[in-house]
Order: structure tokens, then C-alpha cells, then sequence
């Protein structure tokens, strides 16, 4: 495992270089195949990716975007729905093209859904996934117990994931709302990217971050199949890499 650990003051520093990260990798290759996480953690990066778009300092034409996952039953437009932050936060204010903008279809035939979503990824795979990480050590909607082989498919939520959704910013008008399935990138597609950055701000992710990078690899705690990628780039704020032992 390669892993390159940045640990920054506070969360608009761990934004700033999360998007100091893409951008290098945008600078180095134009088309990039981009893997996307919604959530509360990546909207400073988003912001921040663009405004130096708008100044003009980015170009999003030839990328491709690929949402992780999707609650499952939502409309696309529903407020909570994945494909909307992605719209909010990110493609309506930069030049990805609307048809290199993808993500699962969270309605409709679950398998047929996930099957086309794995032949858009395509043999080529994915030059970066960007991914958040739940309390409960989840990534996309991998919850643990989730098979490190498993290619994008339907899921059930873990308890606390639903809990940890329903928040004032979420969407969810009542915490019943949120779904109980999602359809997520499986851990097999996301070592298949080419590099991962894992991103994670605030005490309460403090001891997924500590077992997802120093705990021992199982399916328990998803995020440690990443101990098994050649190049992971981690970047957490303080709070969060306060139980790291090797900092
Ligand atoms: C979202 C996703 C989830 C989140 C995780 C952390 O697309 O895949 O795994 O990254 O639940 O969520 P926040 O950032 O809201 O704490």
C-alpha cells in the first residue's frame, strides 16, 4: 500500500488541498475519469474547485464525473438525491459536458441499473475516486460486512448511515424518509480506480479514520480495503486524524 497522509489545521484547509489535489491531476491529464462523493465533507473542496474554475483557472470540458452512489427510490431532482448535489454543488457552476456527468440510477430494475452503470465505467476504469467516509467506516454505501470484490450494486443502509443522513442540510423532510437502500460503486469497482483520496474532517470520524488506516483489514470496517490500493492520498483535518498513532 501506498499511502500519503496530509493532515491539515482545519476543514477549508483539508478542502483547499483536496482540490489542490484534483486540480494537479486535471493539469496532468485533461480527460480525466473522475469518481465523485456527495455528503457533507466535500463541499468546501467543490467550492473551492469552482471558484478557481471561474477563475478561469480549470477546465472541467473533456472530464468525465462519476457519482459513487444513490439512494434508492429517489427522483433525481428530489432535494436528498445524490444526482441534485452533484448539480448544486458542483456541475452546474463548471464546463463537464451534461453527457460525461454520471451516476446510478436510483429507480427503476437495480440490476439492469447497476450493470449499465459498471459498462459506463468501462474496462478503463476510473483515474480517481474522491471518497468520504461514514462513522461506521462505510464508503460510497459499503457498509460493513460488504464483500471487497463487489461491483456497483443495491444495498441495504446500515442503521447508522440512515440516522447519520437526516441532518438539516440533507433533504429529507423526516428522518422515515430516508431510504433504506442505496446503489453504490462496489468496493471492487473503487480499488479499481488508479488512485483513491480519502477525505475525513471532524472528531467524530477520528476512529474511522484510525481503523480504516492502521486497524486490521476486514470487511468489517469497508474503508480498510483500501489498505489494499497501490495509491491512496488521505487528507484529514486535525480532529480527524486524532487517534492516528503514526501521524
Ligand atoms: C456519499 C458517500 C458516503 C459519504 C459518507 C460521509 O456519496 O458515498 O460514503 O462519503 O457517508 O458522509 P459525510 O461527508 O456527510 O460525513
Amino acid at each position: 500500500m501506498f499511502v500519503q497522509r496530509i493532515i491539515t489545521k482545519d476543514y477549508d484547509e483539508m478542502s483547499r488541498r483536496a482540490a489542490d489535489f484534483v486540480a494537479d491531476k486535471l493539469r496532468q491529464n485533461p480527460e480525466l475519469r473522475l469518481g465523485l462523493p456527495t455528503g457533507n465533507t466535500p463541499r468546501g473542496m467543490y467550492e473551492q474547485l469552482v471558484e478557481r474554475y471561474a477563475r478561469g483557472e480549470l477546465d472541467f470540458s473533456r472530464v468525465h464525473t462519476f457519482n459513487l452512489d444513490e439512494y434508492w427510490g429517489l427522483e433525481p431532482d428530489h432535494p436528498a438525491a445524490f444526482a441534485r448535489y452533484i448539480q448544486n454543488h458542483f456541475l452546474r457552476h463548471v464546463n463537464v459536458p451534461s453527457g460525461q456527468a454520471h451516476w446510478p440510477a436510483g429507480k427503476g430494475d437495480a440490476a439492469e441499473n447497476a450493470r449499465t452503470y459498471e459498462a459506463r465505467i468501462g474496462a478503463e476504469g476510473l483515474d480517481i475516486i474522491i471518497l468520504g467516509i461514514g462513522v461506521n467506516g462505510h464508503i460510497g454505501f459499503n457498509e460493513p460486512g460488504a464483500a471487497f470484490d463487489a461491483r456497483t450494486g443495491f444495498v441495504q443502509l446500515a442503521e447508522r448511515t440512515r440516522q447519520d443522513a437526516f441532518h438539516p442540510r440533507s433533504g429529507f423532510a423526516t428522518r422515515e424518509d430516508v431510504p433504506i437502500h442505496g446503489i453504490t460503486m462496489g468496493i471492487g469497482t473503487i480499488l479499481e480506480a488508479k488512485s483513491i483520496l480519502l477525505l475525513a474532517s471532524g472528531a467524530s470520524k477520528a476512529e474511522a479514520i484510525q481503523r480504516a488506516l492502521e486497524g486490521p483489514v476486514t470487511e468489517e470496517v469497508p474503508a480498510s480495503a483500501l489498505q489494499r490500493h497501490g495509491d491512496v492520498t488521505v487528507i484529514v483535518d486535525e480532529a480527524a486524524a486524532a487517534r492516528l498513532a503514526d501521524k
